[in-house]
């Protein structure tokens, strides 16, 4: 494994930290590496495989799809898109869908929707975004551009202007941002990268008030978020709101390369031929992904698993939380928790790792786990034997 790990470092850009630990296949909610060593897995590939890995109906949904047609592209329909549209709308409650690969690119795409809807309603001078600090939206330069952590953005500017950073969770301070400038304010209902914080409600519900008094594009970004991981299908419905534009990647597709951005009927139609567009976006594989994912959180009873197992897992996490004067909070929402510590969390993490564990960080003293969503009560049990040793340690 380190000889493969060295050769596969001679060609990569190093641009991860990853772990020295070269991985073959995964069994359920474990992963094992190519000498053979057994991992529960809560970490499922950064919040994106939510069946876990031995999901057969859906392994053969993707089989049976490669051997129909893996790309068609956007010049044709197929019927694994007409799926996978109404699908994410039934789901999301909102009316357009547009396929994109990932959720930097769904996030792109929305902030273009959303100006566009803004130039529609003759708002033509509408050129500013209102973003959270410790927000975390993607990589390109767009998305980069509303993310809030500083040190993610400063090698790349100049970015797009016209952003204006808030205070997550404090309503007064997106008050004073808007302008008769502002088309769209972009948040995660719950913070995913920047350390697992949920909205409160009266933040969230403050926010899309503010949205409908100034005729602003609410846009939630449920790409870690959402497909179940809270317990509900998206975030934002344990808040009774409805955003005007949600967007959506890793685990809409349990693993398969793709992203989303659903709307209001009169915000996506704003979109024209012409306007925006990708080649993979929407292929009939990753549709075919997109719909097995769907039929198996209904099959699989998944957003019942998530509540009653998440209730277990955060119990049990307050118990960990009075033995180890080190847990300073453990918050989050379902199968999203964070564990804010007060010793390095990357130790914690690597700790894990050699007892057989992964878990991720969060910002800088958080850590953060997002299982598959079918783990048992018996995997957090065993899950938190392992951290509880850990953190002894
Ligand atoms: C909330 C949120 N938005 C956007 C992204 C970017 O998604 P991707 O890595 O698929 O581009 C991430 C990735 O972690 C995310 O957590």
């Amino acid at each position: 494994m380190k000889k493969s790990i060295e050769l596969a470092e001679e060609n990569l850009i190093h641009s991860y930290n990853r772990y020295p630990v070269e991985l073959d296949h995964g069994e359920d909610v474990y992963l094992y590496d190519t000498e053979g060593k057994k991992y529960l897995d809560f970490a499922a590939g950064i919040a994106v495989c939510a069946l876990g890995y031995s999901n057969e109906a859906y392994k053969e949904a993707l089989k049976a799809q490669i051997d129909k047609g893996i790309h068609f592209s956007n010049y044709f329909y197929s019927e694994p898109l007409k799926d996978a549209v109404k699908n994410i709308s039934e789901a999301t409650g909102l009316d357009k869908v547009f396929m994109a690969n990932s959720g930097t690119e769904a996030n792109e795409g929305a902030l273009k929707i959303a100006r566009k809807y803004a130039i529609s309603k003759g708002y033509t001078n509408r050129s500013e975004v209102i973003a959270m600090d410790k927000a975390f939206h993607g990589r390109t330069m767009g998305a980069l551009s509303v993310t809030g952590t500083k040190k993610y953005r400063e090698n790349f500017e100049p970015l797009i202007s016209g952003v204006t950073f808030c205070d997550f969770n404090n309503l007064e301070s997106v008050k004073s941002a808007i302008t008769d400038k502002t088309y769209a304010i972009i948040l995660e209902p719950v913070q995913g990268e920047g350390g697992i914080y949920p909205a409160t409600k009266e933040f969230i519900q403050g926010v899309r008030e503010l949205c409908d008094k100034h005729d602003i594009v609410m846009i939630c970004d449920e790409i870690q978020c959402g497909m179940g991981r809270t317990g509900k299908m998206f975030a934002f419905q344990n808040y009774d709101i409805k955003p005007d534009i949600v967007t959506l990647a890793k685990g809409v597709g349990n693993g398969i390369v793709v992203g989303a951005i659903a709307t209001k009927k009169e915000v996506g139609e704003q979109l024209v031929p012409g306007d925006h567009g990708t080649t993979f976006g929407g292929n009939p594989l990753s549709c075919a992904a997109v719909n097995a994912t769907f039929d198996e959180f209904k099959k699989q009873g998944i957003l019942d698993n998530v509540n009653e197992v998440g209730e277990y897992l955060v119990s049990k996490l307050q118990s960990l939380k009075e033995k180890h004067s080190c847990i300073k909070d453990v918050r989050g929402l379902g199968f999203m928790l964070g564990i804010e510590v007060d010793i390095p969390v990357g130790d914690v993490c690597k700790k894990c790792l050699e007892s057989g564990l992964i878990v991720l960080s969060a910002g800088s003293n958080v850590v953060r786990l997002v299982p598959p969503l079918v783990i048992s009560k018996e995997n957090v049990d065993e899950m938190i034997n392992i951290l509880d040793s850990a953190l002894e340690q």
